[in-house]
């Protein structure tokens, strides 16, 4: 059975949760391998909404065992919420359910203190962040300073490492914000406790899918956020702090590049962008509010308005290029119907196809208009329930972009969903 990358190719919010929690009957682990509760995915089935933002979208799937890997930045607060969640919905995770590797960072009170102090410092030149403290804890990581799952469970080495890093961080808060200053004995109390409290389900990840592997079951890695947000491939400055490409899949997991079989890219079949930065098809006024509105294109984790554009086929193409897609999975096609043309992004001016910009600031998009559709796609199952202007929609982003379709995503619930391709199955 093959393992399988699922990343986000535009900006994040593509309905990664959606398919994810679509191919996960077929999967014997689901892992996430970056990010962390900045990520809002959302599943639905049968009407009922759940939105995670931490944990696999693999929760449903009884057999399918949720892995948060090394690469994820983790609150453990957030953790425990999202499995009560799940508790009062009947759903329990046990240690055999979940798994948390010991060697993920920990969002610290100090880091959340700093992204909002950070942020609103700002002002105007703000990158936007949800606020969750993500920059600040993977700016740790790398700075060798961060304190992660295992240190938690150690109340020496917790001590010591509040102890050595608190103080920096209360200067910062307090000498160059002007904020409060936070207590190392509150920090260290809450933290040995929140580490009782997940200490069941800290376990060698990587142990954990090397045994999937070995009796030959399936990985599925969820990536979180989407291409354009990459640190080091995404509109910089106005990126998240983690690799949101498929590369990253391997060094957020401890799984090696030979072990991945397959790379779905999710596109929305528009495009939409949360937080600042530039968005090359961005549509104003009326037309991008009816867009926003139709497809609910508010933040799942901070409820802020998304930003609508047209589907941009050369940022869609560049994500195949380097995340290695081999499928498509185009999203919330349903959200189109009632446009009686829709404009797609085919080129940027004088920018050869095979390239990419570094900066999207000054490109002027080149549009073909498509003709568009009125009827209700939700309780389509095949691509030939499609109306034909919608089915030549589809075939020409999957000609633009030039990876093949797996599947159709026509409304929010599970079902929704047209299967195209033949993966798990051919
Ligand atoms: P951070 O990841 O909270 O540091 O935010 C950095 C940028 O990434 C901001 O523009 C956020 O709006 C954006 N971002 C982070 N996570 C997501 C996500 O899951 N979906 C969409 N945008 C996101």
């Amino acid at each position: 059975m093959p393992n399988v990358v699922v990343v986000g190719t535009q900006w994040g919010d593509e309905g990664k949760g959606k398919v994810v929690d679509f191919l996960s009957p077929q999967v014997d682990a689901v892992v996430r391998f970056q990010g962390g509760n900045n990520a809002g995915h959302t599943l639905v089935v049968d009407g009922d909404t759940l939105v995670l933002h931490l944990l696999p979208s693999g929760v449903l799937r009884a057999g399918c065992t949720c892995v948060i890997g090394n690469g994820v930045v983790v609150d453990p607060r957030v953790l425990l919420e999202e499995l009560a969640a799940l508790r009062a919905r009947g759903r329990e995770m046990g240690p055999g359910d979940v798994v948390l590797d010991p060697h993920a960072h920990v969002i610290m009170p100090w880091h959340l203190a700093l992204d909002r102090l950070r942020e609103a410092a700002l002002g105007d030149r703000r990158i936007g962040t949800t606020c969750r403290g993500i920059g600040p804890c993977y700016e740790d990581k790398v700075a060798r300073r961060g304190i992660i799952v295992a240190d938690l469970l150690d109340p020496v080495r917790l001590r010591d490492r509040i102890a050595s890093t608190l103080p920096w961080k209360n200067r910062e808060i307090v000498e160059w914000f002007g904020g409060d200053p936070l207590s190392a004995e509150r920090i260290e109390a809450d933290f040995l406790a929140l580490g009782e409290r997940i200490a069941a389900y800290v376990r060698d990840a990587t142990a954990v899918l090397h045994a999937v592997q070995r009796r030959g079951g399936s990985i599925l890695f969820e990536g979180a956020q989407g291409t354009f947000l990459d640190v080091d491939h995404g509109t910089y400055p106005h990126v998240t702090s983690s690799n949101t490409v498929a590369g990253a899949a391997c060094a957020g997991s401890g799984v090696g590049p030979t072990a991945i079989d397959e790379v779905v890219g999710i596109a929305k079949a528009y495009t939409t962008r949360v937080g600042a930065g530039v968005m090359p098809s961005q549509i104003s006024g009326a037309l991008g509010e009816q867009l926003q509105e139709r497809g609910g294109e508010f933040g799942a984790t901070t409820g802020r308005p998304r930003r609508c554009g047209w589907f941009d086929a050369p940022l869609v193409r560049h994500a195949a290029r380097i995340n290695g897609l081999t499928r498509l999975a185009l999203t919330k096609v349903d959200v189109l119907s009632g446009f009686a043309e829709i404009p797609v992004v085919v080129a940027y001016e004088g920018v050869d196809s095979d390239e990419f910009p570094a900066s999207l600031t000054d490109v002027r998009p080149v549009f073909e208009v498509l003709p568009g559709w009125d009827e209700d796609l939700t309780a389509a199952r095949s691509l030939a329930d499609l109306p034909p202007t919608c089915r030549r929609y589809v075939a020409r982003i999957e000609e633009l972009v030039g990876v093949p379709i797996e599947l159709v995503s026509v409304g929010a619930d599970r079902d929704a969903t047209i299967r195209t391709g033949d993966l798990f199955t051919g």
